[in-house]
């Protein structure tokens, strides 16, 4: 007989009322979470007693603003094109004081948004953000996040950085704070890269597996980031950092996919035939050894480092299909039978239900504050 499901626990209370500043409003991970909002809507009013209303959204391009809650699916039909006075007066009245609860809902990938991080979460906004540039910065800058979020109270949630909806960095923060110390992790976190090994491994040339992967929109715009591991060393700073590891970005010792990748784009074609040859040789000396090709992330105390590695085919992360990820951490504790957590690391929709995970934990904190402070000013008054 199949299992009926337990009901949702509904509070007695009414759902209290958070607003939502949705930044990269029309990016894929920004549309499916928009989706995902007008979806799930009133099931989390139900069960996590939170009215999440868009009160705003934007991107390069447009901004739309609404006391009452914008419909997140119908965004195009109200967006009028950016004006920065228009954001600057949001943030102002978001930051004033008896504001309700609010938060900031980074679906983007730019460093002047991660700047203002600080100053938001100073003036108790919380956020919510699948951007990595942040964390990825020098450490100082880490550093002044985390002290911004822990004076004000503000939370301040990224899980989605590293491993889109795999619980990989709440399960790196129970682990410090239970004091049990993180020795090593290594991981393989790069969709792209996975792709492009995949297609390796099954005998194309380099030159075509990267045109393909150009083509089916795997890549950055410039797949030069991808070669050179560019994100793959951000997430590597996030999860090293949360780890309890001090990292500065230029500790991050890297070894390219492709050395074609030292040069522009543009001279690329000259290179090609030379990295088919490194690529077609690689690939027969790891056939005829029963290894295979993989791109580690990897820290522990003698460092970090981005390396292919020619790993024994039955390897976990060795037989890994493209597009999951999988990290392995060793503890003081687990570290004959290491941690390992995996699932999908990349895609929009998942990614974007990561994203709503945080919401609703960072809009949960955000309400608990609102009211034990109303319930402290009610006993002042
Ligand atoms: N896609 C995934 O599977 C995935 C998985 C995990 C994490 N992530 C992370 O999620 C973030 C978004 O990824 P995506 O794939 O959705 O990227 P995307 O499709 O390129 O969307 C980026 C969005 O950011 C907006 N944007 C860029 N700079 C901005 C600025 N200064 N102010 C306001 N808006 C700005 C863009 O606006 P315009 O369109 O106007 O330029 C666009 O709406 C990235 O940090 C990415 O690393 C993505």
């Amino acid at each position: 007989m199949p299992l009926s499901r337990l009901p949702s626990p509904s509070g007695a209370r009414p759902a209290a009322r958070l607003d939502l500043v949705l930044v990269g409003a029309r990016g894929q991970v920004g549309t499916a979470f928009r989706r995902r909002l007008a979806e799930q809507h009133a099931a989390i009013a139900r069960r996590a007693g939170i009215d999440l209303r868009l009160l705003a959204a934007f991107d390069r391009r447009g901004f739309a603003y609404d006391l009452e809650g914008l419909a997140p699916t119908e965004l195009d039909a109200v967006l009028q094109p950016r004006r920065e006075d228009a954001i600057e007066a949001l943030f102002a009245h978001l930051q004033s004081p008896r504001q309700a609860p609010a938060l900031v809902v980074d679906c983007t990938a730019s460093d002047a948004i991660a700047a203002r991080y600080p100053e938001w979460l100073a003036s108790g906004l919380g956020i919510a953000t699948a951007n990595k540039r942040a964390n990825a910065r020098e450490l100082a800058f880490y550093r002044q996040i985390q002290r911004a979020a822990a004076a004000s109270g503000a939370p301040y949630r990224f899980e989605t950085t590293v491993g889109a909806a795999i619980p990989i960095l709440g399960p790196l923060r129970d682990l410090a704070l239970r004091g049990e110390g993180v020795r090593a992790i290594q991981g393989v976190l790069s969709g792209s890269l996975s792709f492009l090994l995949e297609r390796l491994h099954s005998g194309q040339r380099f030159s075509a597996a990267l045109a393909e992967a150009q083509s089916l929109g795997y890549t950055e715009p410039d797949a030069g980031e991808d070669l050179r591991a560019d994100d793959l060393v951000r997430k590597l700073l996030v999860l090293a950092r949360e780890a309890g590891f001090a990292l500065e970005p230029h500790e991050v010792s890297v070894t390219p996919f492709a050395e074609c990748a030292a040069s522009h784009p543009d001279q690329w074609a000259a290179h090609l035939d030379a990295e088919d040859a490194r690529w077609a040789a690689r690939i027969a000396h790891a056939k005829a050894s029963g290894t295979r090709w993989t791109i580690l992330a990897e820290v522990d105390a003698a460092g970090a480092r981005i390396a292919l590695r020619e790993l024994d085919a039955t390897s976990p992360f060795a037989t890994l299909p493209a597009g999951q990820n999988l990290v392995r951490i060793e503890t003081d504790l687990q570290h004959e039978r290491p941690l390992w957590l995996g699932g999908p690391g990349a895609g929009p929709d998942i990614t974007a239900a990561g994203v709503l995970s945080d919401v609703i934990a960072a809009g949960q904190a955000l309400v608990r504050g609102a009211q034990a402070d109303n319930r402290r000013r009610s006993v002042a008054a």
